[in-house]
Parts: structure tokens; C-alpha cells; sequence
């Protein structure tokens, strides 16, 4: 069945929805998305997609297409018409169509889409094999733009290579993975992820994850690690609004532990989940 997909203020099948060849998202990536976790057909973690929406659009000099509470009564309506009860929900906003031209142009109407991808997000995880590969994308990666393809070369090397991921590496230290935040826990249990900064996107899954396990006494530090000390780690994960806390069971061929999921990922998954259900709207 098509999916119900929403361009500019309407609601259209999938095959009928249409944007400008001139829209400046297709020409320079001018633009920004978010994507919202769905469980039992509510929203998940919505202040923080909206408020991180907000802060990159106004990075690359752009308004909030509509009021914070217009575009949840648009991300709840995109649940019933698509009849969704677990995935997610992608929004991206670009500056609009306009003659090709670097200069960016003023006063244009923005295009707005949203649709669905229907999955199922919760259940056992496998845990994941990832490889490292060096970071090649721009410098202002806290800001979640629709310019993927780096991210998108590297989690195909992955797959090439037989593996599941990609963690990128910047002056020796891994930043993140392809589309998502990276954490080890040392043998000493401390939780290690990378600090906020332009290197990275804030998650908003890892501002959570990062409040739950402090609320679960858990130690934890924010700073750049190596693949060597992720190697040397008791485990590791990653977090990121569609696959919540997904273990890592391998960095460049190396087994984490003992090649299996670890306890904290997992409990930390748990949690997660369960807070997440509840807070959902
Ligand atoms: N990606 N880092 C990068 C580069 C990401 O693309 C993402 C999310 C994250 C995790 O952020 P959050 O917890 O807010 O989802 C970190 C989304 C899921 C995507 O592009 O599909």
C-alpha cells in the first residue's frame, strides 16, 4: 500500500508527491532534517527533535517552517494516515526552490516533507561489527544537514567489506558512527563517548542515554577516544533515534569482551526503551 507523504501543507499518496528540480536541497544540500522514533503509534523524544531543528535551522540562517505545535499535529496526523504503530518519521526542511545560484536567496518559500518508514524498531539486537574509516565530511557536523553522502560512502564500505558500520576517525579519535553517537565502557565500567562540539551531531537519544545511566550511578566521560582503546574495551555501543542502544561487538576486526553484547548496553537499551515508551506523546 502507498504511503500518505505530506508536501507543502497537503497530504498526497507517495507517487503523486513532488518537488521543484530547482528545490536548493537537490542542488547544494541546503537544508536540514530530523528523524522521530515511533512506538505504540505515539511520538518519541519530541522536544529535543524539535529544539534541534530549531538550533540548525537558525545555524544555516533559516526560520522554523511552522510553530513547534503545528509540526507535531503534522507528525501525529502522519501516524494515522500511514496507520503506524512502531518506526519512524523523517522531516526535511530545504530553502526552497530558487534559480540555481550560490548566493543563498532571501525570500523564499521553504519546502517542508515529511514521511514514514514503518519498522520495527524494539527486540533483540544483534550486535554490530564495525569498521573505522577516516571522516571526511564538512566542519559543522552539529548541525543536522541533508548533505549524507560521507556518511553514506562509509556505511557502504561496511556492508562491502561484510560488516555493519563504520566509525569515523579525525585526528586519530573517532567521532561518530555513520548515523549515529559511538560509546565504549572501559574495564573499569566507565562510560567514554565524545564530547559535544562541531565534530559531532548532539543526539538526541545520547542526551538521554547519557542522563540515564548518570541516574544509574554509572561513570561517565566526555571525551574523544582511539580504536585501539576501543578495541581494549570491556564493550561498546552506539545510540541514535531509530535503533535506540544497539551493541558493537567488533572495531576492525577485533572481538569486544567476549564477542557478545555486553550488560551495559543492553541494560542501558532497556531502560531506554521503557522511558521512552512512557514519555512518548
Ligand atoms: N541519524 N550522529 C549522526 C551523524 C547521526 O546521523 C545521528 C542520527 C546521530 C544520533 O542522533 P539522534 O540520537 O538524535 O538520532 C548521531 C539519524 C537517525 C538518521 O540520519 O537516520
Amino acid at each position: 500500500m502507498s504511503r500518505t507523504v505530506y508536501v507543502n501543507g497537503s497530504y498526497v499518496p507517495e507517487e503523486e508527491a513532488m518537488v521543484s528540480v530547482f528545490d536548493r536541497g537537490f542542488l547544494f544540500a541546503d537544508g536540514i532534517y530530523e528523524v522521530t522514533a515511533v512506538l505504540d503509534g505515539k511520538i518519541c523524544e519530541w522536544d529535543g527533535h524539535v529544539g534541534r531543528l530549531e538550533r540548525s535551522l537558525k545555524e544555516i540562517g533559516m526560520e522554523m517552517p511552522m510553530s513547534a505545535d503545528e509540526l507535531l499535529a503534522v507528525h501525529r496526523e502522519m501516524v494515522k494516515r500511514n496507520n503506524m504503530e512502531e518506526g519512524a518519521i523523517y522531516l526535511q526542511v530545504t530553502r526552497g526552490a530558487y534559480d540555481r545560484d550560490f548566493l543563498m536567496p532571501k525570500q523564499v518559500k521553504q519546502t517542508v516533507v515529511l514521511f514514514t518508514q514503518a519498522k520495527k524498531l524494539t527486540g533483540p539486537k544483534k550486535g554490530l561489527r564495525v569498521i573505522s574509516m577516516p571522516d571526511i565530511r564538512w566542519g559543522r557536523r552539529d548541525i543536522k544537514t541533508v548533505q549524507l553522502l560521507a556518511a553514506s560512502m562509509v556505511k557502504s564500505e561496511a556492508y562491502k567489506q561484510g560488516k555493519d558500520d563504520a566509525w569515523m576517525v579525525e585526528d586519530g579519535f573517532v567521532t561518530e558512527g555513520s548515523s549515529n553517537n559511538t560509546y565504549i565502557v572501559t574495564k573499569e565500567g566507565k562510560i567514554v563517548t565524545r564530547n559535544l562540539s562541531n565534530s559531532i551531531l548532539p543526539g538526541i537519544t545520547r542526551k538521554s542515554v547519557l542522563r540515564i545511566a548518570d541516574e544509574m550511578k554509572m561513570e561517565i566521560e566526555e571525551r574523544p577516544f582511539t580504536i585501539e582503546e576501543a578495541q581494549n574495551a570491556a564493550e561498546a555501543f552506539m545510540t541514535a533515534a531509530t535503533s535506540f542502544v544497539t551493541p558493537v561487538i567488533e572495531v576492525d576486526g577485533v572481538a569486544l569482551g567476549d564477542g557478545t553484547p555486553g550488560p551495559v548496553s543492553k541494560r542501558l537499551g532497556e531502560v531506554y526503551i521503557e522511558e521512552s515508551v512512557k514519555a512518548s506523546i
